[in-house]
């Protein structure tokens, strides 16, 4: 049975916590969907993780829709959600427009944007069109040089205050679900109890209603130092590189392949 927005809502306050991780590509939707993944977003991260951006501003709705519609063809049971790029929603006619796109075109379950006042109308244009909308509050990667960089948000009193204040309107304006990037664990807390739909954290604590993270992140592509909030399930990037070595060692002295490598 697929994962259904009903279901995510239904995991409010559950012991059974919501499980997200980033995808963006066919086999890998496969591979977490068997793994029983409840949401796997394709987030604009794929600009720093596929593309080679600095960062998720360059990425566009071109980008997104070539990457969401190879996820929604490996996902059979996780609810895919497309994250909305910069520029991709500046007006509620514009946000509407594409995020019918990512569903028609692409085969997404729901949309992510990021932002809380801000895109107010943008929001009650979508849930007024039946999109169903996942906000992205606290570090918001696409306005993260307004925000002093990618730092932990919501630390001073006055700025902890704007995200819950911004959290209760997303909520009022009926998101599904609510993203929290990197913001201290007392304050991803206190959004989660102040809310009625779940709270899924990156970098926000223990305490929200599910945790997502970066897939290439959690399997270890990367050996570089990654953000404090990142566990490390597997050493992909060690691993690949050491396959991909012994590939060449074996093709170089002609190792391979072997008689029962050809035909
Ligand atoms: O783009 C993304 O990957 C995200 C998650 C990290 C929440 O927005």
């Amino acid at each position: 049975m697929r994962v259904t927005i009903k279901d995510i809502l239904a995991r409010k306050g559950s012991r059974e916590k919501i499980t997200a991780l980033t995808c963006y590509d066919y086999l890998t939707a496969r591979i977490l969907d068997e793994a029983g993944l409840d949401i796997l977003l394709v987030g604009d991260s794929l600009g720093m993780v596929m593309l080679g951006y600095e960062s998720t501003v360059p990425v566009t709705m071109r980008d997104m829709l070539h990457h969401v519609k190879a996820v929604c063809r490996g996902a059979k049971k996780s609810l895919v959600t497309a994250d909305m790029p910069l520029g991709s929603y500046d007006n509620p006619a514009q946000a509407v427009r594409n995020a019918r796109r990512f569903m028609k075109e692409g085969g997404a379950d729901a949309v992510k944007l990021e932002g809380g006042a801000r895109i107010r109308k943008q929001i009650e244009s979508l849930t007024a069109a039946g999109v169903p909308v996942m906000g992205h509050l606290g570090l918001t990667p696409q306005s993260a040089s307004q925000l002093g960089g990618y730092r932990v948000q919501g630390q001073g009193r006055r700025e902890a205050e704007a995200i819950v204040r911004d959290a209760v309107l997303l909520d009022r304006l009926g998101v599904f679900a609510l993203v929290l990037e990197c913001v201290p664990a007392q304050l991803g807390a206190k959004v989660t109890r102040s809310v009625r739909c779940p709270t899924i954290g990156i970098g926000a604590g223990p305490k929200t209603d599910g945790q997502v993270l970066v897939t290439q992140d959690m399997l270890g592509y990367e050996t570089k130092v990654s953000p404090k909030f990142v566990r490390r399930y597997a050493s992909l990037g060690a691993a690949v590189r050491k396959a991909a070595k012994r590939f060449s060692e074996d093709v170089r002295r002609g190792a391979f392949p072997a008689a029962q490598e050809s035909y």
